[in-house]
């Protein structure tokens, strides 16, 4: 049988837009309703300590309004924590967050966090939501990230998609995913990845056995500006499920 990868949509870029003019459209539920009977495996927020992209209203009718799961993106700051354990959302991820950055530059730094992420995951280890870390491609982080007894990790696939575009070194990034994709697995980690990845690059990410679910997002919207969002997603779909065969 194909190996089936989970796509997960990242719609903060729909907020970003509604943001740009501070009103009421485009609808981000409106959106994650189409992203939903497009073909996607759950939705992908992250509420930014500046609310850049979405806020906690957009959150809260995300979670009244959509049936697949929501995996709520979030740096691992007590307020964070305290709104997604209120809202509880299917999963969280722990990004690193800077405020002056674009967007999520690397992987959150489990190594040198480690007690910290420690005191704070508690509560969450505690409840049904599943947390997983956005990592980069690191055997060091993927050690650390066991010893916080954490199962699912996300790997930052950027520094690849970065090579991929300029066509410099991105098999040597490739090598780097992979290897510590099979590594990953021998930790019986649940293996995640995204960021940058759009339909030329996502093929060889695709094509690694053991990932098992993608989260893709700023291509995706930008690409649904030309194609329209359902038509973006349902070609991601195809592509991804191809490369699986
Ligand atoms: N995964 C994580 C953890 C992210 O922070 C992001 C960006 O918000 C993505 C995936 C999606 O990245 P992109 O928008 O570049 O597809």
């Amino acid at each position: 049988m194909d190996r089936y990868i989970k796509l997960g949509v990242n719609i903060d870029h729909v907020a970003t837009l509604r943001n740009a003019r501070g009103g009421f459209y485009p609808d981000v539920v409106k959106a994650a309703k189409i992203v939903e009977i497009s073909g996607a495996d759950s939705i992908t927020v992250h509420l930014r300590e500046d609310r850049r992209h979405i806020n906690e209203n957009d959150l809260e009718n995300l979670l009244k309004f959509i049936r697949v799961p929501l995996n709520l993106e979030i740096a691992a700051q007590e307020e964070t924590i305290e709104i997604a354990l209120k809202n509880k959302p299917q999963s969280i991820c722990f990004v690193p967050e800077n405020r002056m950055e674009i967007t999520t530059e690397g992987g959150l730094d489990v190594v040198k966090n480690f007690d910290y992420l420690k005191k704070v995951i508690v509560p969450l280890q505690k409840s049904n939501i599943n947390l997983s870390v956005f990592i980069d491609p690191s055997k060091e982080q993927l050690q650390a990230t066991r010893d916080l007894g954490i199962k699912t990790i996300e790997f930052h696939t950027g520094q690849y998609a970065n090579t991929f575009e300029n066509n410099t070194k991105s098999s040597a990034e490739l090598e780097k995913i992979q290897e510590c994709v099979a590594f990953a697995n021998s930790l019986n980690f649940n293996c995640h990845a995204g960021h940058g990845l759009n339909f030329d690059n996502v093929v060889s990410i695709a094509k690694i056995v053991n990932i098992v679910e993608l989260n893709i997002g700023h291509f995706l919207i930008a690409d649904s500006i030309f194609n329209g969002l359902k038509n973006s997603i349902q070609k991601m779909r195809q592509i991804i499920n191809e490369a699986t065969k």
